[in-house]
């Protein structure tokens, strides 16, 4: 009897209070799907052409098993690591990602509130639609993405105000000097300056909550390019800054860009072993290996293919971060087994922004931090530093 009244009683609850049986990155995704309008979620999970590069970013960590090792004393474990002059509670750090705002009308203020709370580095944007120094006022720790643009000024400029807000870390974005072909936000009229269509207006309307938001809040923009509204010269901010997207970038840039800076540099969107050889070579302090979430060139590998791809020991030399995917615990375990410093995620926060504001970026590190913990227990290692290569195989085909 009591056993059938709790049944009832739960089945009831989970009936009416559907999105809040939320235990994993999968039912945050589910939720931001019911929370925003289509052409945005789509936008959110938006791959390039026939999708093959982000399927494959799951396919290749699936190709990878944990052997773990037993009578290992593990009732504590220590997820903690160290990137250069900063500890971080586990080794994960919120990728950067472009107008944030569009998710939730606080965007990336919430990112980088949970970010502090929670002891994880974030990474700004240059394409933020909040200013870098008001995410800096609110997380002094944040880690700042560049694109290094066409006139030099422009990342000079963008350089010296991360310095100015003793920002230690600048992160350059290699990989989308070219928009990616995302077929959806084609299909969807999606395009940059915004303009409503009449279907953006038909999916705004099914989502009024958000709507709601969004017609509150400030017009979203480039909020860190404000300063070269004037060069824009008729055109919209966006198509200017489009337009300063820089194709011609070469190891002259990244030098220039490595004297510039006086803190961190990291380069994100390397996949080449020969690349991260040059980038060591050049003084750089870290790379991301990132196929931008499958966003840019469909058919490319993917950051987690591109680790194993390294030299023996290179990890030891220079941090190698990956990302692609990273939606689990044992992810994140894998990644470590084979040399990386930490795992990037992109997708799985925006969820979380979209389903909830800075509580659910909050709830998605919480979940992401107690797989971990278990998983680091299950497979037998009482520290992250533990982890090494002797626990994975390649899954037989
Ligand atoms: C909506 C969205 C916007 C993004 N904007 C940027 C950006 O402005 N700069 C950048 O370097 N990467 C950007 N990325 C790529 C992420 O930093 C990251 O490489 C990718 O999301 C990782 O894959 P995951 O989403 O599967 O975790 C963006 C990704 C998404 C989903």
């Amino acid at each position: 009897m009591q056993t059938s009244t709790t049944t009832e009683k739960r089945s009831l609850f989970s009936w009416w209070d559907l999105g809040e049986n939320l235990i994993d990155i999968s039912d945050y995704q589910a939720l931001a799907k019911r929370r925003l309008p289509k052409f945005l979620f789509d936008f959110l999970e938006g791959d390039a052409e026939d999708g093959f590069a982000r399927s494959n970013n799951a396919q290749s960590l699936n190709s990878v098993q944990l052997m773990p090792q037993r009578l290992v004393d593990v009732g504590e474990v220590q997820t903690k690591v160290d990137y250069w002059q900063e500890r971080a509670s586990m080794p994960l750090v919120l990728a950067p990602t472009a107008l944030t705002r569009m998710f939730h009308h606080q965007g990336e203020l919430a990112v980088a509130c949970a970010a502090e709370k929670q002891s994880v580095p974030y990474v700004l944007s240059t394409m933020s639609s909040v200013a870098l120094e008001d995410v800096y006022a609110a997380n002094p720790n944040t880690w700042f993405q560049l694109y290094a643009y066409r006139d030099r000024a422009i990342s000079q400029r963008l350089i010296q105000r991360v310095v100015e807000q003793q920002g230690r870390v600048l992160c350059v974005t290699l990989d989308a000097f070219e928009g990616g072909n995302r077929q959806a936000d084609r299909r969807n009229g999606l395009r940059l300056p915004f303009k409503a269509s009449l279907k953006h207006i038909t999916d705004a309307a099914r989502r009024p909550k958000w709507s709601a938001d969004y017609l509150r809040g400030e017009p979203i923009n480039l909020a860190n390019m404000k300063e070269v509204q004037a060069q824009a010269d008729g055109t919209s901010l966006f198509e200017y800054v489009a337009s300063q997207m820089n194709p011609s970038l070469t190891w002259d840039d990244i030098h220039w860009i490595r004297d510039s800076f006086p803190g961190t540099v990291i380069l994100k969107g390397l996949l080449h072993p020969q690349d991260v050889l040059k980038a060591k070579a050049l003084g750089v302090d870290g790379v991301v290996l990132s196929n931008h979430g499958g966003r840019q060139l469909d058919h490319s590998i993917s950051g987690f293919q591109a680790l194993q791809l390294l030299p023996k020991g290179l990890s030891n030399d220079i941090k190698v971060f990956i990302d692609g995917e990273i939606r689990r615990g044992t992810d994140i375990v894998k990644a470590m087994c084979l040399g990386a410093a930490g795992c990037f995620v992109g997708r799985p926060y925006l969820y979380g922004l979209a389903a909830h504001g800075q509580p659910g970026v909050e709830a998605i590190l919480d979940i992401l931090n107690s797989e971990l913990v278990r998983n680091l227990k299950l497979i037998g290692c009482a520290s992250i530093s533990e982890l090494n290569a002797g626990l994975v195989m390649a899954r037989e085909t």
